[in-house]
This record gives C-alpha cells, sequence and structure tokens, in this order.
C-alpha cells in the first residue's frame, strides 16, 4: 500500500491534481480521508487544508467519515427501482445486517442509495467500492452477499459477477465501423486546413452531449483564440438513463480517441484529457491500454504520424459522483483539481478553458463521429439524417422494453420507430433526454429524433402501461435536489421545494396550492439559475403537469384545501396598517 508521500510524488505534487489524488489516497488509506490525510495532502500540495477539505466534501465518492470496508451503493435511477432496486437494497440491508446511510458496526460494511450507475440496461445495478455490478438479484445478489462475507477484495470477485454485458442492439456507421487506428487520422493530414474545415462544414455536424452546438464553429473559435488549446472529452455521462458512452467507450474506445487527435490537430492542441465518470472506474484499465498502444503506434505523443509538430497526448480523469461535472464548465473546474461549481460564462471555454487555455468539451460520441465523418466521407455521413441532423444517433433505450441497449439509429426516425424496434409498443410515457429531457406521450410519438423536432441526447426510458408517472417526476425531482452544486439559492432550494411539493402530492396531501407552487418554481428555476441543471430541473415534472391532466387531477386531495392563506393575511394586515 502506498503512503500519502509517494502518491503525492506520482501526482507529481501539481494541484491540479487534486482530485486524482484524493481518489487514490483514499483507496489507499482504507476507503475515507481522515483529518490527517487531508492536512498531509494540503501541505504536499501547498494548498490550504480547507480548500482540500472542500474539494473532498464535494464528491459523492470522497469521504470525510468513516464507511465501511466493502460499500455496496444502489442505484436510485427510476428504471432502477421499477426493476426491483428497492427489493435488491432491502435484501441487503438484511442479509448484510446494516440499514440503508450506515455503517455495520463491525465496520465492514456500509449501504447507500446511489443515482444513475449507468447500467440502466441491466438493472438493478449497484455500485460496490466503486465498481459497477449488473442485475443484483437473485444468485447474482447471493454471490455479492457471499464475497462481501468472505473479505474477498472487489478486484478478486469472480469474472462472470464483475462482466458488463456490451449491449449494442443495432448497429450503424459508428458501432460498425472497422476503422484501423490511424485510418482518418491520415485523411485529415493529406487534407489542408481549408479543406479539413470544409469537410466539417459539409457534414454539418453537431455535438452529441445535448445542446447540438455545431462542431466546426466550436473548434475554429478555439483554434484561433491565443493560447495552447486543449481538447476535452466529456465521458461523465450522469444524465440518468444514459449508458451509450460506456459502451462506444468500451466497444469503440479507438474511435473515441481518434476523433480526439484530429480534433487537437484541427485546434492546434497539445493537451488532451478523457473525463470519464467515477461509475465507469471498470473502463480505466481498458482505456489506459488503449492509450499507451496509440502512443507505441505513434498515434499519440511527440510527432504524430511522422508529422513534425503534431505533438499531443491525453491524460485520463476520473470523475468522483458528481452529476454537475458534466457541465462543460464545472468539468473544467474538476479537471484543475477543484470542486466542480460551474464558472459564469463568458467568458466561453473555447476562449478561457482549462487553466485559462482555449478549450474544446465535446461528448464522447461526437469525437466518435469526427473520425467516421473523415474516415467514410461526408457524402457517406449526410446519406443519413435530416437537413439539420445529419448522420446517426446513438440511444440508450432502457424501461419497460423487451430489447434494452443501444441502438445506433439514423436521425429522423419517429418515437414509434424505437419503440417498434426494441419492443416497448404498449409505453404509456417516454422520457427523452433523462430527467432535463422531455416526458413524451403517446399523442406525440409520431414525433421524430432530431435537432428541428425532438432532441436527444441519447437516454430513452420507456414507461409502460401500469407505470405511475408521478413517482417518476418525484424521482427525478429528488435526483436535481441531490446533485444541485448548492452555489446558487434558485437552485439549492428550489429543487427541494419541488421535490416537497411533488412528495405531498403522492400521499395524497397535495391541492392546486402545489401545483401553482410547482408551476412559479419552474419559472423561478429557468429564469434565475447560473447553470443548465438549474434550469433544466423543472422538466423532471412540468411536462407531467401539462400532458397528463387526468393524471394530476386524479392525484389531488378532493378534500385538502390550505387552511391558512398567507397572502390574503398579509393582505388583512397591509390594510390594517394603513388604516392606523
Ligand atoms: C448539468 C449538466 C450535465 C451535463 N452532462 C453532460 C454529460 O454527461 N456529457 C456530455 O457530453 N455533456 C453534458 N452536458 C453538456 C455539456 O455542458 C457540453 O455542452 C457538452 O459536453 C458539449 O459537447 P458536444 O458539443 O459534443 O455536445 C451537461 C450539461 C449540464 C448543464
Ligand atoms: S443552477 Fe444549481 S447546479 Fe447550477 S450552479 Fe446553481 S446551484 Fe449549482
Amino acid at each position: 500500500m502506498r503512503t500519502v508521500s509517494e502518491l503525492l510524488d506520482a501526482h507529481q505534487r501539481d494541484p491540479t491534481r487534486l482530485l486524482q489524488l484524493l481518489r487514490d489516497v483514499q483507496a489507499a488509506s482504507g476507503q475515507w480521508l481522515p483529518p490527517r490525510v487531508l492536512t498531509e495532502v494540503a501541505n504536499g500540495l501547498g494548498l490550504p487544508r480547507a480548500h482540500v477539505e472542500g474539494v473532498a466534501g464535494f464528491y459523492a465518492f470522497l469521504h470525510l467519515e468513516p464507511v465501511g470496508r466493502f460499500r455496496v451503493l444502489v442505484s436510485d435511477n427510476i428504471t432502477d427501482v421499477f426493476a426491483g432496486s428497492h427489493d435488491t437494497l432491502r435484501a441487503f440491508s438484511e442479509r448484510l445486517h446494516v440499514e440503508p446511510g450506515h455503517v455495520r458496526t463491525d465496520g465492514v460494511v456500509s449501504l447507500d442509495r446511489t443515482s444513475c450507475t449507468g447500467l440502466c440496461d441491466q438493472p438493478p445495478a449497484i455500485l460496490v467500492n466503486g465498481r459497477a455490478i449488473s442485475r443484483v438479484v437473485g444468485e447474482r445478489l447471493d454471490a455479492v452477499v457471499a464475497c462481501i462475507e468472505a473479505g474477498t477484495p472487489v478486484d478478486r470477485w469472480p469474472e462472470a459477477l464483475l462482466h458488463v454485458d456490451e449491449g449494442i442492439r443495432q448497429r450503424g456507421p459508428v458501432l460498425s465501423s472497422r476503422l484501423a487506428p490511424g485510418a482518418a487520422l491520415r485523411r485529415v493530414l493529406e487534407q489542408g486546413h481549408d479543406a479539413r474545415t470544409k469537410t466539417l462544414e459539409a457534414a454539418r455536424l453537431r455535438g452529441r452531449g445535448g445542446a447540438g452546438f455545431p462542431v466546426v464553429t466550436k473548434w475554429e473559435t478555439c483554434r484561433t483564440a491565443p493560447g495552447d488549446s486543449v481538447v476535452v472529452c466529456n465521458a461523465d455521462e450522469g444524465e440518468p438513463g444514459t449508458f451509450k458512452d460506456r459502451v462506444l467507450l468500451a466497444t469503440c474506445a479507438d474511435l473515441v480517441v481518434e476523433g480526439m487527435t484530429v480534433a487537437a490537430h484541427c485546434t492546434q492542441a497539445t493537451t488532451g484529457f478523457i473525463y470519464l465518470r467515477g461509475e465507469y472506474t471498470f473502463l480505466e484499465g481498458h482505456l489506459r491500454g488503449v492509450l499507451e498502444r496509440r502512443r507505441r503506434e505513434g498515434l499519440l505523443g511527440q510527432g504524430i504520424l511522422g508529422e513534425r509538430g503534431f505533438d499531443f497526448d491525453i491524460d485520463l480523469h476520473l470523475g468522483a459522483g458528481a452529476y454537475v461535472c458534466g457541465e462543460e464548465t464545472a468539468l473544467i473546474e474538476s479537471l484543475e483539481g477543484k470542486r466542480g461549481v460551474p464558472r459564469h460564462r463568458p467568458p466561453f471555454p473555447v476562449t478561457n478553458g482549462y487553466l485559462g487555455r482555449p478549450t474544446i468539451v465535446n461528448n464522447v460520441e461526437t469525437y466518435a463521429d469526427v473520425a467516421v465523418v473523415f474516415a467514410n466521407g461526408v457524402e457517406a455521413w449526410s446519406a443519413l439524417g435530416t437537413e439539420k441532423s445529419t448522420g446517426s444517433k446513438l440511444l440508450s433505450v432502457a424501461g419497460d422494453v423487451e430489447r434494452p441497449g443501444v441502438y445506433e439509429v439514423p436521425w429522423g426516425v419517429t418515437l414509434r420507430d424505437v419503440l417498434a424496434l426494441a419492443g416497448g409498443v404498449d409505453a404509456r410515457a417516454v422520457q427523452v433526454s433523462g430527467p432535463s429531457g422531455e416526458l413524451v406521450a403517446p399523442f406525440e410519438f409520431d414525433r421524430r429524433l432530431c435537432f428541428e423536432d425532438l432532441a436527444c441526447a441519447g437516454a430513452i426510458a420507456v414507461f409502460g402501461p401500469r407505470r405511475d408517472l408521478l413517482e417518476v417526476a418525484l424521482n427525478f425531482a429528488r435526483f436535481f435536489a441531490h446533485e444541485s452544486c448548492g452555489f446558487c439559492t434558485p437552485c439549492r432550494v428550489g429543487t427541494h421545494v419541488a421535490a416537497r411539493s411533488l412528495s405531498k402530492l403522492q400521499q395524497g396531501r397535495g391541492s392546486s396550492v402545489e401545483l401553482t407552487e410547482l408551476e412559479t418554481l419552474a419559472h423561478l428555476l429557468r429564469d434565475t439559475s447560473h447553470c443548465g441543471l438549474g434550469v433544466m430541473a423543472p422538466n423532471a415534472y412540468r411536462h407531467w403537469l401539462r400532458k397528463f391532466p387526468e393524471d394530476v387531477r386524479r392525484r389531488l386531495s378532493a378534500s385538502f384545501e390550505p387552511s391558512f392563506d398567507v397572502e390574503a393575511a398579509l393582505m388583512n394586515g397591509r390594510h390594517e396598517g394603513a388604516r392606523r
């Protein structure tokens, strides 16, 4: 086991590596960070101790209090819940003799819930010491309990138990690509700058992480900004219901890294990062292997493919359980070793990003698409999709479908087509793009998935005829309340108030007062939040209120009316005061 001092040296005593260092120190010092360790880290990096403690306290997977030697976290994502994750939690609680939220008295095991783990196609999923385990019911649950009680370190658990299925259901140009490493890069080197820009323009490629920003605009702004550019791959994939980036990184990592290297050439970047969500540590070894092999093949490092001055390398950073770090400026803060609090914008990362340098942040799939565009040519790419949404899209389909998994479809397919493919034709609602996306009702199933109509970052969560959509809305609202970084008051408080109002409706104690409060909160959050998390948080319930009025009416308590009207009372008081 390495000492704190050895780990500090391994991280070059570099403050920007604070998060990575804390992850390693915690793993070495028994799953938590005792006060003396924080002091040693602070001294070793020359940082104020309060800063180090502040960073450690921000991330859900770093612990300032003792936790069990085995830390079991059960996914609380709604598709896991509908697949029985509450039963899984109860079974662990009974079999391991520990209450959720507690550590067993012998210190061996602690049990809790966690946000989506990115295994929604294989529910119910859990994390044990950060290692993702799928389908934890029946014999697989027995096996987890047995391994914990035997004290077997997680990396020595049976391979079959740790195995995560690939999960590909339908391939398109990206998932079926057999691109030889370096092939797209060679094409890029053959073209001059103008031809490369033309290729990107003609492909009309837009980012796959949600906002759909044109790739060429972002890259050109970065290239022309003063300073040494940085290329970042956003592999934080924290939106509940999304797992297509997991599949891409597991099966097509070369394609993603190739796209990043193309980006480096186009933006003249020398530094690259893959920011991998903490839940995907099982991919860490694989990704480091791919990066190392590409260095040996001359596809990363100094003088890539023999081209003088084409120097670029990629470092792998791991997150630690903070959804907000998927937001690009929060991600950059996290890469710099800080709390993942979103920055003020402008300036934007393309001119002032990582350590103030011009930085592009793109989604995993965006980089894979770039490699395919350059390898197969613009015509093949634009032959698929629609006018404003060219090419293909990877969808993570989960929930009440016969065939959950990743489907690569041409942009422009209808939601009904997707449901038919996955076997979910009797759906009563579909959540598109996760909790921050849109709840879609059956009367809209002919809408097309594309930027012109129903934009989708990747998640398609299907809810069958018997599902309670209020339970879905409440689950999402609690997710946002949990994940709010707390920087601004509307989001920090508003997300909790929204969850409380929905909870009252669920308990049959809700009235029109709660509905009005939810609408008011939706406006407040949208208009005053500092970042996209707060702006999109009301999407958790807004569409349910609008599109399922019968459902909403049924949940209102007929008998309950508030006995005390604050506004009326204040108004009376004001009149009284005026009279005196
Ligand atoms: C709260 C929040 C979470 C986000 N999470 C992710 C994420 O996990 N992956 C991602 O690619 N983009 C995420 N985004 C969007 C990023 O900020 C950014 O727009 C994206 O990485 C840009 O890549 P693209 O242009 O290739 O889509 C998130 C945004 C917000 C507001
Ligand atoms: S909107 Fe929410 S997540 Fe975003 S900065 Fe404010 S508190 Fe943090």
